[in-house]
């Protein structure tokens, strides 16, 4: 059922099923969460089957503020100090060393464990109406099933798990697409997923370069958060620039019906029956529409999805980087 987030009794009525050991659908800045109270085991265990998801890929544990990260973490490094008073509350996750005995089942047996603080109002309350009842922190997944495409509206998590599961509406997601991760445990900050955070804003804020994933020289044979083959649509996504685009779209037979295209590029089908959306020019703005275009397009009933590739520009590495994933599921 779909409660309208803004409602205080709908805060204090899930805030109460969450400590029940029940799952809530949580609104965030960037993508809805499915929730459980991090602490509580069994109802951990039960994202993972509600999702489809391995039992070793962790969990982000969402808390209500800064003051809240000893609880979960061993130990803050300086840099990652300076990345929580920067941008919290906010789209940014930090993995940090574990508390032993703290959230196991969140963080799938890793001795880490990715922190986050949203700033989105109905998360705030939330997070609040838990602690003020004990639950300190709640573990939270996108609230879509293993591998599909994120949830951006409350309709979206009704979608993936139907009318039972209690959604928390807070309206269409700001940000759009998955926090920023940095990984803090290796002495240095490392990018696991960008996000909407610029990673020049990052590297002011430490002082020190952002390094990739592939600069490890030790990479994490499990790094979380780096499945190639994710995000994805059921439709099969093509990346292209827009000469081929053009020339693709020039080509095309009756078969243009099963074709979506999302391009910034103006393009005149030559087929009538393709389904054509316009791709925002500001990255931010494509952030905000680039899953649930996906899902109207998986609606429709298309077989394949034509993206025109975003820019090279850092900030659409978030888009890039969701499109490129949903590209390589295909
Ligand atoms: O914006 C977001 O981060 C959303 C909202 C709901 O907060 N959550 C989200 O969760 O995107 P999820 O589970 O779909 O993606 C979290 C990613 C996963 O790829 C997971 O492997 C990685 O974060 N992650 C979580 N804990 C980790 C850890 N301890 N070490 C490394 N990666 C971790
Ligand atoms: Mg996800």
């Amino acid at each position: 059922m779909i409660l309208d987030g803004h409602d205080p009794a709908a805060i204090t009525t899930t805030a109460d099923a969450l400590v029940r050991g029940e799952l809530v659908g949580l609104p965030t800045e960037t993508v809805y969460g499915l929730a459980a109270d991090a602490g509580n085991e069994a109802a951990v265990r039960g994202i993972f089957a509600a999702k489809g998801r391995p039992a070793d890929h962790p969990l982000i544990v969402h808390v209500a503020s800064a003051a809240q990260v000893g609880d979960f973490a061993a130990e803050v490094p300086g840099f990652a100090q300076a990345l929580i008073d920067a941008f919290w509350p906010g789209p940014l996750t930090l993995i940090l060393p574990r508390r032993a005995g703290v959230a196991e089942a969140a963080a799938g047996g890793h001795t880490t464990v990715g922190l986050r603080c949203p700033s989105h109002p109905v998360a705030q309350a939330l997070l609040a109406a838990c602690a003020t009842r004990g639950v300190r922190g709640l573990a939270a997944p996108s609230a879509n099933r293993f591998g599909r495409v994120s949830p951006t509206t409350a309709q979206h998590v009704a979608q993936e798990f139907g009318d039972a599961l209690r959604v928390l509406d807070g309206g269409p997601c700001d940000v759009g697409i998955e926090s920023t991760i940095i990984d803090c445990t290796r002495g240095a900050p490392v990018l696991l997923r960008p996000g909407q955070i610029a990673r020049a804003d990052i590297e002011r804020v430490t002082g020190q370069r952002l390094l990739l994933k592939n600069e490890l020289s030790a990479p994490d044979p499990q790094a979380p958060g780096t499945l190639l083959a994710h995000y994805a649509p059921t439709a099969r996504v093509r990346l292209m620039d827009a000469r081929e685009l053009r020339s693709a779209l020039d080509v095309l037979g009756a078969d243009a019906r099963h074709i979506a295209v999302w391009s910034r590029a103006p393009l005149r089908p030559a087929a009538r029956a393709l389904l054509l959306r316009r791709m925002p020019d500001d990255a931010g703005e494509a952030a905000r529409q680039l899953f649930a275009v996906l899902r109207d397009f998986d609606a429709a009933g298309v077989r394949l999805i034509w993206v025109e590739t975003p820019p090279p520009d850092a900030a659409w590495d978030g888009v890039r980087d969701r499109l490129q994933r949903a590209a390589a599921a295909g």
